[in-house]
């Protein structure tokens, strides 16, 4: 297993290429189950994540080949298994977005519940409910849901109790192919959701409301392989340019959208931080202090659960108290233990933490709990005075493309070791 290492205190300059969406790639590699024939898919990131989820089509059935570095190649022509087992579910839990396209085209999926992970609970109870209304006979046996359905899923109304996106996802890929037609209402609204809108319109799915909270899916009868591109990742976006807050300097991240990030761009401006937006990219520069600001993490356009860890780190930089609200996971706050033995002064109650930047980090050695806390340990050690040792990277190497290179690329003291 390897470790990261940082010796903090360098500013960043220069450029970085941000990746394809993780959140993106995974539902729409899970959307070429759906129908026979081969799907090209452009800009697809080189993660752990990904891999699993190759891995899991290949079992169902799938072959697929890397074209190029980001480009993937799915034959699904041959899809006849329906079983996701536990030992990959366990590893990633958005492998349950294999239920909603095994159902649509099999009649048949039988996937291990995820279980709980270190952010919290997480059931998956919206997606089954979602599939029941859809005419699917659900069961749950030996840790696992067994859903079937005899002839087609049958189109109807869904509303969820809270925006969930790969519940969304899920209930989309398995109505597209349904008799008659669904509504989703309080549909989660991620842009990870519209790129997967674009690949089933391509593939001749009829959806309307893209980009809404209502969501109206005619049923068709088949449909046939497509080429998408992902869209850039919002969330290692968000990662560099808080990074950039953290550690100081001048960087300009391309091939990313600007657009995706509304609420992250208002607190980091509102923190000190310069910010120019381009078409695909964005320069950001910190020279001057910090200042503390509030956050609450809230569903697409709100401020991403994904990017709490990391301004939390940014806040412990600042010299002012800092109030953050997590209203997405009951457990997200693995990263503050952590960040308190770098010197942090940060208390949890409930789901709010309330942190008092003393406006410096200390390096010291600390542990990788999930993949967005693993990314806000990387920008304390940039920001830390003296060394920091991060261990359990492979939560890192699960969502981000080449962390160490890139931050190589534009100065950081970063690198890796086997532990
Ligand atoms: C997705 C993202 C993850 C991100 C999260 C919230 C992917 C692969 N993962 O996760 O990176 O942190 O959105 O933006 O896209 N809930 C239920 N029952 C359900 C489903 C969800 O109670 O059946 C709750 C969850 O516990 C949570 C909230 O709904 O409190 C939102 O979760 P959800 O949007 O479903 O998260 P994921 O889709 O798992």
């Amino acid at each position: 297993m390897d470790k990261i290492i940082i010796e903090g205190g360098r500013k960043l300059h220069g450029e970085i290429k941000i990746s394809g969406a993780k959140n993106g790639a995974l539902p729409i590699i899970a959307a070429t189950l759906l129908c026979p024939g081969t799907h090209t898919i452009h800009n697809v990131p080189e993660l752990r994540d990904i891999r699993t989820i190759l891995q899991l089509l290949a079992t169902l059935g799938a072959t697929w080949e890397r074209i190029d570095t980001n480009t993937l190649k799915i034959n699904s022509d041959n899809v006849t298994e329906f079983e996701a087992s536990y030992d990959l579910v366990k590893t990633m839990r958005a492998s349950v977005l294999v239920l909603g396209p095994l159902l649509a085209r099999l009649g048949r999926a039988r996937v291990s519940l995820p279980g709980g992970c270190a952010i919290g609970a997480r059931p998956i109870d919206f997606h089954m409910q979602g599939f029941q209304k859809l005419g699917a006979q659900l069961e749950l046996e030996h840790g696992y849901v067994d859903a079937k359905v005899c002839g087609r899923l049958r189109g109807a109304t869904i509303y969820f109790d809270i925006p969930s996106v790969t519940g969304t996802e899920n209930i989309l890929m398995a109505a597209v192919l349904a008799e008659g037609t669904t509504v989703i209402k309080n549909a989660a609204r991620e842009p990870e959701i519209a790129n997967l809108i674009d690949m089933l319109t391509r593939m001749g799915a009829r959806i309307e409301g893209r980009g809404s909270d209502r969501l109206t899916v005619q049923g068709v009868e088949s449909l046939q392989p497509a080429e998408i591109e992902i869209i850039p990742d919002r969330i290692e976006t968000g990662t560099f340019l808080i990074a950039v807050g953290a550690a100081g300097g001048d960087v300009t991240l391309t091939n990313c959208n600007p657009s995706h990030l509304p609420s992250l761009f208002e607190k980091l401006r509102s923190s000190g931080l310069y910010l120019e937006e381009g078409e695909t990219s964005i320069r950001v520069i910190r020279s001057g202090p910090l200042k503390n600001v509030d956050i609450k993490t809230m569903p697409y356009p709100g401020f991403a659960t994904d990017l709490q860890a990391q301004t939390m780190a940014l806040m412990t930089l600042t010299e002012g108290l800092s109030v953050i609200h997590e209203n997405i996971f009951e457990n997200r706050f693995m990263h503050v233990a952590e960040l308190r033995r770098m010197g942090a002064d940060i208390m949890v109650d409930g789901g709010k933490a309330i942190v008092k930047g003393h406006g410096k980090l200390n390096g010291a050695r600390v542990m990788a709990t999930d993949l967005r806390a693993s990314a806000s340990l990387v920008i304390a050690g940039l920001a830390a005075q003296g060394l920091t040792e991060i261990s359990r990277v492979y939560h890192l190497d699960r969502g981000y493309d080449d962390l160490v290179g890139k931050l190589s690329a534009v100065g950081a003291k970063i690198w890796r070791e086997r532990e």
